[in-house]
């Protein structure tokens, strides 16, 4: 049996039922697809029932208000994902009269749609024979064919692409696509790995070589930034102060509190005082430092919650709103974290 005969035996006998894979509504497919780069099935099922439901059309997500589709996207985070979907839907419905485009290169085009996106969508809802490439491919491949080339080198990039197109069955790319991720998530996974029971025991490089958790290899290291986010959490009797972030920077589109960044941990409270001096503050309570881990970047934060008597001095700036509407606003899961102990 070849490589993708058995992959395709194991898939039978091995898959989950997931909704994504009793459709071929390229809408659907994306969605999902858009959601599960964001984090694993057991999660994933759970915000593709509620967008589907919310959102069953292409027509529906386009008509949303941007502030609905974060706020159902809260707690997946990397928020441009979230704005690049509903951005793509009004371009669909737009400028595509609602129709989602069905050639590989059209479905490229679309924002937010790179080339794993645009091959899920095309074998999984049109039946072309074109390769997904993510974290799980490269890692069956990089184990059984003994590749180490760094899967994030160019190099590495252009033989993994080429051995894909090699081994995928073009007569059943759907099923193949779907197979290799799956047997990515449940047989071959990063640690602890099935070998036992895996029908390539015999030919796997990485196992004949004892190089199983070596592989797939890396290049890079990703540089790491410390960030000190000091929020005002201020409370007056009915209302708290919310901060829309607009800048080009993490969370843009969601709400947080008003917040003096620091590049080191501020022991004590009078550095705030500086930019809220007026409003004559009184800390009722600072809360333990929240750690919060992006790609790039570790946010430490600590909310100094306050009242103030001056409350018409506060910025317009900011959003007042009552305690009671808080849930109504898109929020950064550490926010979210944080306003749970003071509701
Ligand atoms: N991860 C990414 N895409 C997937 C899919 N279609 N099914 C299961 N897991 C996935």
């Amino acid at each position: 049996m070849g490589f993708s005969e058995k992959l395709i035996t194991w898939y039978k006998q091995n898959k989950r039922d997931l909704p994504w894979r009793n459709t071929t509504d390229p809408y659907q497919i994306w969605l999902s697809e858009i959601i599960l780069q964001q984090t694993r099935v057991d999660q994933g099922l759970n915000y593709f029932h509620k967008f589907i439901e919310n959102y069953p059309t292409v027509k529906d997500l386009a008509k949303a208000s941007e502030k609905d589709v974060l706020n159902h996207w809260q707690g997946l985070g990397y928020y441009s994902r979230a704005r690049n979907l509903h951005f793509t839907a009004k371009y669909i419905v737009n400028e595509l009269n609602g129709i989602f485009p069905s050639a590989h290169k059209d479905i490229l085009k679309l924002k937010g749609v790179g080339e794993y996106t645009a091959a899920a969508i095309s074998s999984f809802s049109y039946q072309e024979p074109y390769p997904v490439i993510d974290g799980n491919v490269y890692r069956v491949l990089s184990r059984i064919f003994g590749i180490e080339d760094p899967i994030d080198s160019t190099k590495g990039k252009k033989i993994f692409k080429e051995l894909a197109a090699e081994l995928i069955d073009i007569k059943n790319p759907d099923t193949y696509n779907q197979a290799i991720m799956e047997f990515g998530a449940l047989q071959c996974t990063p640690k602890k790995p099935n070998c036992e029971t895996c029908p390539y025991l015999l030919e796997c490089y990485a196992y004949k070589n004892n190089s199983v958790s070596e592989l797939p290899k890396k290049e890079k290291k990703i540089k790491q930034r410390n960030r000190y986010f000091n929020y005002l959490v201020i409370i007056t009797d009915d209302a708290i102060y919310l901060n829309e972030r607009k800048k080009k920077d993490i969370w843009q589109g969601l709400f947080d509190f008003p917040v003096l960044e620091s590049t080191e941990p501020l022991s004590s409270f009078t550095p705030l005082n500086d930019e809220f001096k007026k409003l004559k503050l009184s800390l009722i309570r600072k809360s333990e430092e929240y750690k919060h881990l992006l790609s790039h970047q570790k946010i430490y934060a600590t909310f100094w919650l306050v009242s103030t008597e001056k409350a018409e001095k506060i910025s317009n700036s900011y959003n007042k709103i009552p305690l009671k509407e808080i849930n109504n606003y898109p929020v950064p899961k550490l926010i979210e974290n944080y306003i749970k102990t003071i509701l």
